[in-house]
């Protein structure tokens, strides 16, 4: 056998490199390695720990066709025996005892001679490579030292394509977790915004007016209104609705970490910095990133938070390069940001940069026509999420007392308040008597002319007083008669500005 072993070496190891698929590259190999060797099949098997079995993940004959992959399970000695196995192994039914039997029962050796090599990387057995020539006696020792000259770069690439496997396994999960939880997002944001058509109607406007341009927008209204409702639907209305949707709870994160979950850190950049880590801005590459309850986030951050709206590149803590970042920001707050600013608790040009486009999303009492389609919205949706077969029917009248309730915590407070009723619920009809606070609190809620907690501010006085004169007109602005003559001012400054407050209102045919 007059064969250049360097040569032999490079050639194999070009072939068994030649592709990612494990599969392609050991055929390659096959057909080269048949020139020098007695060769009718090849087998590539892992050295399986976590089963204590083989696997055989490749198989070719010469006879063309290519087996599927098999699992070949061994008893406890003789995985033992495998494992140390040092060199290449000659094994035909005449010279097989011990232990190798019980392998060569498993592997159909019959009468015929295989070529064993062990596959190791870092002294670990992780597979083993074998030729298969037909009929007793086919290999010598020459044979078995030629074919360990290339143990390495089989192991090696071995090595990579189980690794390789692994990565594509993990992708694929993670890509459909990703598609999973988007598809949930949807139904949560997509469709479901119950009164896109009436008391959010001029919210709904905004969005999307706003949702194609890739401005920052910032959300107002109180607590339990649906900013992160609106948030959800300018993303999925935007171009970016295939990229991802990041949120941060702003008030969420300590103090302390803030810079390194917004921005990322470099391996090293802190104590317990063990590997690099990609900030929410990072991430958010591509898509939406929704800071929630900005009014929280403190001085340092906001000082940086403002250098990526006018810079759009961020650094990682500990890193010395900008990178760049392709991010729409949706910001959102209960706080009134204004009074903030000026008690310098909120920056200036931050808030400045932040309120390009306020969209204010109203308070439910502001638009008490959509209690009536949310209770039943809620009722069907919590009654499939507590596993109730059959909505139960609301009571006559128990929406009329829904209606004229003040929420202060808004449609949050609609929802939990269905989502009890409905687990005290003892059949019949659902009332919500027993939960919703009397006649006598509802009364001191906001709507009147006071708030519970004392006097209006001027905001909501305008509010409360462009509403009533708007019910005076039936939803009329413009022309004789119209709001806007009876206020004294211009049409679209009425329209301005109620817009700014988040007044609602539908002209009654
Ligand atoms: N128009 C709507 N249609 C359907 N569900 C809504 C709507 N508005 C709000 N919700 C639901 O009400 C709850 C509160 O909404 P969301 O979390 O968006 O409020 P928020 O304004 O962000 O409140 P907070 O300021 O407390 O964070 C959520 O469960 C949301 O799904
Ligand atoms: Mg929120």
């Amino acid at each position: 056998m007059a064969v250049n072993r360097d040569e032999f070496f490079r050639e194999v190891t070009l072939r068994i490199c030649s592709s990612l698929d494990i599969g392609v590259a050991v055929n390659r190999a096959f057909n080269y390695l048949r020139e020098h060797f007695p060769l009718d099949e090849i087998y590539l098997d892992i050295y399986d720990s976590k089963l204590g079995a083989i696997r055989r993940i490749v198989h070719f004959a010469k006879s063309g066709g290519e087996a599927a992959e098999e699992i070949l399970p061994l008893t406890e000695l003789v995985w033992k025996w495998g494992s140390s196995l040092a060199g290449p192994l000659i094994m035909d039914a005449e010279t097989v005892s011990g232990p190798a039997k019980a392998i060569a029962e498993l592997v159909k050796l019959e009468e015929n001679t295989d070529l064993v090599l062990p596959l190791r990387v870092e002294q670990e057995l992780i597979g083993v490579l074998i030729l298969r020539a037909y009929g007793e006696r086919r290999y010598e020792q020459e044979h078995a030292e030629l074919l360990s000259v290339v143990a390495d770069p089989f192991a090696l690439a071995l090595a990579n394509a189980l690794s390789y496997r692994e990565a594509i396994h993990y992708r694929d999960i993670l890509l459909d977790d990703n598609r999973f939880l988007k598809m949930e997002l949807l139904s949560q944001a997509g469709d479901e915004i119950i009164g896109g058509n009436s008391g959010l109607r001029n919210v709904m406007e905004m969005v999307r007016q706003v949702a194609p341009l890739n401005n920052t927008v910032l959300l107002m209204g109180e607590t339990g209104t649906g900013k992160e409702v609106i948030a959800n639907a300018i993303h999925f209305a935007s171009s970016r609705k295939d990229g991802p949707f990041i949120k941060v709870n702003c008030g969420a994160i300590p103090e302390g970490l803030i810079d390194s979950e917004l921005f990322g850190h470099e391996k090293g950049a802190f104590t317990g910095a063990l590997t690099e880590k990609r900030g929410r801005f990072e991430r958010a590459s591509g898509g939406t990133i929704f800071l929630d309850e900005i009014g929280e986030l403190p001085p340092q951050a906001q000082v940086r938070l403002l250098r990526v709206l006018q810079n759009r590149e961020i650094e990682r803590v500990g890193g010395d390069r900008p990178i760049p970042v392709d991010i729409r920001v949706i910001a959102a707050t209960h706080r009134n940001l204004d009074s903030m600013v000026s008690e310098n608790r909120f920056r200036e040009d931050l808030w400045f940069r932040l309120n390009v486009f306020p969209i204010i999303v109203p308070p439910l009492r502001q638009r008490k026509e959509d209690v009536p389609a949310l209770t039943r919205y809620f009722v069907e949706l919590k009654s499939q999420e507590l596993g109730v077969a059959i909505p139960p029917a609301i009571a006559p009248g128990a929406l009329e007392r829904l209606v004229n309730y003040g929420w202060p915590g808004n449609v949050r407070e609609l929802e939990n308040l269905v989502e009890r009723e409905l687990i005290r619920h003892r059949g019949g009809q659902l009332r919500f008597d027993s939960l919703l606070p009397s006649d006598g609190d509802s009364k001191a809620q906001p709507d009147a002319e006071g708030k519970a907690d004392g006097p209006l501010n001027l905001d909501e006085a305008m509010s409360s007083h462009i509403g009533k004169v708007l019910r005076i007109t039936n939803g009329k602005i413009h022309g004789p008669g119209g709001a806007a003559e009876l206020l004294g001012i211009n049409p679209n400054t009425l329209r301005g500005r109620m817009g700014k407050l988040g007044i609602m209102y539908r002209r009654k045919k």
